[in-house]
């Protein structure tokens, strides 16, 4: 079944002028959706639309926001099964970890339904007697928020519960390849009672949206970007929020390393690096790019990983399977690409690389007619090869080696990404050492380098982001304001900072 899908703003379907077809990765004859693109003037006026209906919904109360928030927990848990399998066909991810991904939507509404009846402000004391000091959360107004389609749904809910929730408008821009996953859980927003316009969802090209974001900032009708993507886009976006004067909210990519000490456990080691080197088919922000193992142990963990790799089952994403195909046919093009960057100092150690085929065909493999690739290892990587400095994304991971924990900390934060690390070791001193030096905003201890939970700040530096972060309570300062506000009630002028009480202390005296 082929759905027909919209941009839908101010509750009303808008026109289209382009058309794209979402197709499922993993059975590319079959379309999901055939997805109306908008143009950007359908942008600005989704903006325009979201700027007059935040007007009204930053009047309801914050605990009757929260009730909203609660209802679209409840209901995206009713419809659990089916927006995961939806994700499932769209983008290719095994079910389990569809349903996985659902479950950190409800996870975020939990969270900020509470929030609802907290949003607190605080009493501060003046430095002048009968006077008052406090601050107040303020909604910013309008977020639009650019999507990836890696996290069709868990990674916008992000943004889109905790910026409803602090009583601002959202224009939702996802990614066209996960466009019928996002018209699914705007459905699920909407019907959780959000007054039409509050929510707007625009479906676009890249360079429409960047056109009508243009538009929008200078009309004065956006007051936050919240951007999910690449570095080299979200560079772009921030240049142009700077020239209006915006601070966006920017998760990027990353080159994740994952340091194994000569006292980890290797089996645990194994475990880890596989799941975020290969679940997902590689294709979260946070999976694992490099691993730097101990020269001591090299041998024995690389021989442990590739046979790891060799046994995992990939397939159709319906099976139970570590990972089925790449999102869609631009993520296989630009994979292709990075395969090209194995060099002959590399060592593939984990078999074939590329398709997937009858001719280059993979044990116990399940699936047919999708955009499967080979997992490859390449041993032997160096720190001036692009495998080492660059994001990957897509089922590649290199390994090297190191011989002082300074060393591995130091390769660790050389290809300037900040997002997510990992560290096996049995040690404490060495945990702490590697959280200390590192510059990624998530550290993993014993764990692999995905697997965020959705309540810790969430968020990278260097070339992952811009330092902002979302997540609990850290993504507030990304959706509100801070507004500070004095009350006199002396009945006279009293002047900060000249009118204040002054009490001398006896400066000469020594015991
Ligand atoms: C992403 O790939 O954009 O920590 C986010 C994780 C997930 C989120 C990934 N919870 O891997």
């Amino acid at each position: 079944m082929t759905r027909q899908i919209v941009s839908v703003v101010g509750g009303k379907d808008a026109a289209a002028t382009d058309t794209y077809a979402s197709v499922n990765p993993a059975r590319t004859s079959e379309i999901v959706a055939q997805v109306g693109l908008a143009d950007a003037g359908t942008f600005a006026d989704a903006c325009r639309t979201a700027k007059d209906a935040q007007r009204e919904w930053a009047k309801v109360p914050a605990p009757v926001r929260g009730r909203v928030i609660a209802s679209i927990g409840r209901l995206v848990e009713a419809n659990a099964e089916s927006l995961a399998r939806l994700v499932t066909r769209e983008i290719g991810k095994p079910y389990a970890e569809a349903l996985g991904e659902v479950r950190e939507i409800v996870d975020t509404c939990d969270f900020f339904l509470g929030e609802g009846r907290r949003l607190y402000g605080q009493t501060v004391p003046s430095e002048m007697p009968d006077k008052n000091l406090f601050t107040f959360r303020n909604p910013v107004g309008v977020a639009a928020v650019i999507t990836a389609g890696n996290f069709p749904v868990a990674v916008p809910s992000w943004y889109l519960v905790p910026a409803l929730l602090c009583g601002n408008a959202v224009v939702w821009k996802p990614a066209e390849y996960a466009a019928a996953s996002a018209h699914a859980l705007y459905r699920i927003f909407v019907a959780a009672g959000l007054p039409d316009g509050v929510l707007d969802l625009v479906f676009a090209d890249g360079a429409q949206t960047f056109e009508g974001l243009e538009r929008a900032l200078t009309e004065g009708t956006v007051q936050k970007i919240g951007f999910t993507g690449s570095s080299a886009v979200g560079s772009k976006i921030g240049e142009l929020a700077g020239r209006h004067l915006q601070s966006p909210c920017l998760e990027l990519g990353g080159k994740n390393p994952m340091v194994i000490m000569p006292d980890a456990e290797l089996d645990l080691a194994v475990e880890g690096a596989l799941f975020s080197g290969f679940g997902t088919a590689g294709q979260r922000c946070t999976s694992l790019g490099t691993v730097i193992v101990h020269e001591s142990v090299h041998q024995e963990f690389t021989e442990r990983f590739t046979r790891a790799v060799q046994q995992a089952e990939i397939g159709d994403p319906e099976q139970d399977v570590l990972a089925g195909p790449l999102l869609d046919q631009k993520f296989a093009d630009r994979y292709e690409e990075y395969l090209t960057w194995i060099e002959p100092h590399h060592q593939v150690v984990s078999g074939p690389v590329g398709r997937i085929t009858a001719d280059s065909p993979r044990r116990a493999f399940t699936g047919a007619g999708g955009l499967y690739y080979h997992p490859v290892v390449v041993d032997g990587v160096r720190p001036s090869d692009r495998l080492f400095l660059e994001e990957t994304f897509g089922p590649i991971v290199g390994v090297t080696t190191f011989t002082s924990l300074d060393e591995a900390i130091e390769l660790a934060n050389l290809p300037g990404y900040g997002l997510s690390s990992s560290i096996y070791t049995t040690d404490p001193k060495h945990a702490f050492r590697f959280r200390e030096g590192i510059s990624a905003g998530m550290v993993s201890v014993n764990n692999s380098t995905s697997g965020a939970e959705a309540h810790l700040p969430f968020g990278g530096n260097g070339k992952s982001g811009n330092g902002s972060r979302q997540s609990g309570m850290w993504v507030l300062d990304q959706f509100t304001r801070w507004q500070s506000m004095n009350w006199d009630h002396s009945g006279r002028l009293q002047k900060a900072q000249m009118d204040v009480a002054d009490i001398t202390p006896d400066m000469g005296f020594r015991i």
